[in-house]
């Protein structure tokens, strides 16, 4: 039985996962996102991990308009911390596997063995149509058989002297990737899609899912963990979580309720637009827009314990390995969370790990 882990979702975008006017906004610059690292790592979260993200979605908040580039961003916060898992996102569509083999690798060295990839397909067409790096004939499976034929070649070239491969989308002749990493990276992917979870049973290390409900959450889990158990493996399996958390339940509430009054419905939109959603359909969903909308994610609201025996239920009844956590004001937010929450569980960790070894 391994520990729990916990992390956080870093705001390489502006506005951070709160689409409203009146939340907190995150600037998504290197000096937010640095202070943010460098308190997860002081709060004794496990890892840092941004995505990347090509063009945001307009609106009042013009929401992820502004958004640095995610592995550059990873290279500098390994410098600015010591102990936490640093984990960039890499597109596989628009990277050369050789390419991110060695951008890895780099990070591997600056990080001092702490690098993590999350491999995404690029899936959504606006962010490459506008640099002409889309390609309209890939269907979904063809987007996961290309990560695939990927991963497995950036690991080659980690471990072997000389990589030949030859896949639909790349092509590798005699092609050498020194030095190998020290410690090879932390190999993620999120993706809710038998397919995707599929990818994540077979070449990954750690998965990020998402279910409409805890069942759905605990199906993705055991089925991720099963496929990987079949094949002599393991895999984490993680889920996004958004605390809002005041001194009181009531105080958090009110939170919210500030956070969900400005909901940002245009930038939303866009969002479902980016998704694939029709236009006409994407305006209709405005009119039935509520509060909650303004939360990408599921969510907590509450005291530390309330916000503590949630994480619990969640993590417990979704079989799950850990959660990557986003907060409204992560200046503010993560310190309280690593005073008031974090140390409790960790020793409930600690318990369950222990009684765990004695029974098995
Ligand atoms: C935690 C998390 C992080 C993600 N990060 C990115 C990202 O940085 N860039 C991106 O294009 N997609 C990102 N995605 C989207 C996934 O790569 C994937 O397209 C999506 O989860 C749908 O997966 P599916 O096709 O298997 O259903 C992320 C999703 C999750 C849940």
């Amino acid at each position: 039985m391994s520990a729990r882990e916990y992390g956080v979702f870093l705001p390489i975008g502006n506005g951070g996962w709160l689409v409203s006017t009146t939340a907190p906004h995150p600037d998504g610059s290197y000096e937010y996102n640095k202070t943010t690292a460098v308190l997860a790592e002081q709060a004794g979260l496990d890892f840092v991990m941004s995505m990347a993200k090509w063009r945001g979605f307009g609106g009042s908040t013009d929401h992820w308009g502004n958004t640095l580039e995610s592995m550059t961003m990873m290279a500098g916060l390994a410098e600015a911390t010591e102990k936490v898992k640093i984990w960039a996102t890499v597109h596989a569509n628009i990277h050369s596997p050789a390419i991110a083999a060695k951008m890895f690798v780099t990070l591997d060295q600056i990080s001092n063995g702490r690098a993590g990839m999350n491999i995404v397909s690029g899936s959504y067409a606006d962010e490459f149509e506008q640099m002409g790096l889309w390609d309209a004939t890939m269907s979904k499976e063809a987007r996961y058989q290309m990560v695939e034929d990927w991963t497995r070649a950036v690991t080659r070239l980690w471990t072997e002297d000389s990589v030949t491969m030859q896949s639909d989308t790349f092509t590798l002749t005699d092609c050498v990737s020194r030095p190998h990493p020290r410690v090879q990276p932390t190999l993620i992917s999120a993706g809710r899609s038998p397919r995707g979870r599929k990818f994540q049973a077979e070449l990954c290390d750690g998965a990020f899912l998402s279910g409409d409900t805890m069942e759905e959450l605990r199906e993705s889990s055991r089925d991720v963990h099963d496929q990987a158990a079949a094949l002599d493996r393991s895999v984490k399996t993680y889920a996004m979580l958004t605390v809002v958390m005041g001194d009181t339940d009531a105080d958090a509430q009110r939170r919210v309720d500030v956070i969900g009054s400005g909901v940002d419905v245009e930038a939303l939109a866009n969002m479902r637009v980016s998704w694939g959603m029709p236009r006409d359909r994407a305006t209709s969903w405005t009119e039935s827009a509520t509060g909650q909308d303004a939360f990408q994610t599921p969510y907590v609201v509450g005291s530390p314990d309330t916000v503590l025996n949630h994480i619990n239920t969640v993590v417990e009844g979704a079989e799950l390995d850990g959660l990557m956590l986003i907060f409204p004001d992560y200046h503010a937010d993560l310190p309280a969370f690593g005073e008031a929450v974090l140390p409790t569980l960790r020793a409930q960790d600690a318990a369950r790990t222990t009684s765990g070894l004695v029974a098995s």
